[in-house]
């Protein structure tokens, strides 16, 4: 579904050439949730946006539904940190339905899908709100009705509630659960938050620090919904951060 075959992304700055990315490789599944973790600036939203195709990798590959990819697709949906990822000027309805305008699907049935989106994420008495009027949590909501309104196989996203407060953002995991039992999109997920992997994901990618390389690759086997507070729960966890804290082996 999703195949990254040794991606190495090096940025060109002025004071030379910056590994951010280091010969990764990792694949996902149809309908997986794979959650990408690893300490600030090792990669993560590095290897996402090539998956995005908002640039080609230096050397590698990546493929999804077995096509390389080549710039930003329709097939992907991206959802982003930042709460002004929202266009200020158009309603909550206004922006679900701005990937199906660009696909020129007739204004009814647009308003139509874009509504049945925001019913999903729990928003739809908010459709006729703008941007500014909604709370983080909501506007993050908006931003995945949007991603999923033109029906992509594939969810990208760049840890959309790591700038909600902690009662926020549980809640609004335990909503996007809900919403991919619901829709079973193929879901990358990039966060730093071990438990916020633990509760999501089906299996977890650790990254090490900068330059990033893939360390450990670990299924997260327990049912739905999940319990943060269950032996097995934190065992996860503990082996998580077991994982990223892990020193490197060798000189570096
Ligand atoms: N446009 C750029 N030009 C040069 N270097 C960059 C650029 N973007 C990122 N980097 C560097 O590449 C490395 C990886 O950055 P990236 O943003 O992918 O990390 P990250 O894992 O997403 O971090 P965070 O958890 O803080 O979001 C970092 O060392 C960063 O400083
Ligand atoms: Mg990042």
């Amino acid at each position: 579904m999703i195949e990254v075959k040794n991606v190495t992304l090096e940025y060109g700055t002025s004071e030379g050439k910056v590994l951010a990315v280091d010969n990764a490789s990792f694949s996902a599944k149809e309908s997986e949730f794979l959650c990408l973790v690893g300490p600030s600036g090792c990669g993560k939203t590095t290897l996402l946006n090539m998956i995005a195709g908002f640039f080609p990798p230096t050397q590698g590959e990546i493929r999804v539904h077995g096509q390389a990819v080549n710039g930003q697709g329709l097939d992907r949906g991206i959802v982003f940190q930042d709460f002004a990822q929202l266009f200020p000027w158009r309603t909550a309805l206004g922006n679900v339905a701005f990937g199906l305008e660009m696909k020129g699907v007739a204004k009814s049935e647009r308003e139509r899908i874009a509504l049945e989106q925001l019913r999903l994420v729990k928003l739809e008495k908010f459709a006729g709100s703008f941007p500014h009027h909604l709370s983080g949590g909501m506007q993050q909501r908006v931003a995945i009705a949007r991603a999923l309104a033109y029906n992509p196989g594939v969810l990208l996203m760049d840890e959309p509630f790591a700038a909600l407060d902690a009662l926020t953002r549980d809640e609004m995991q335990r909503l996007l659960a809900e919403v991919w039992r619901a829709t079973r999109k193929t879901v990358i997920y990039v966060t730093h938050n071990v438990a916020e992997a633990v509760y999501l994901a089906d299996r977890v990618i650790v990254m090490t620090p900068h330059p990033g390389r893939i360390r450990a690759e670990v299924p997260v086997r327990l049912p739905r919904p999940r319990d943060p507070l269950s032996v097995e729960f934190l065992e996860h966890q503990k082996m998580l951060l077991r994982h990223l804290t892990q020193k490197e082996e060798g000189p570096s």
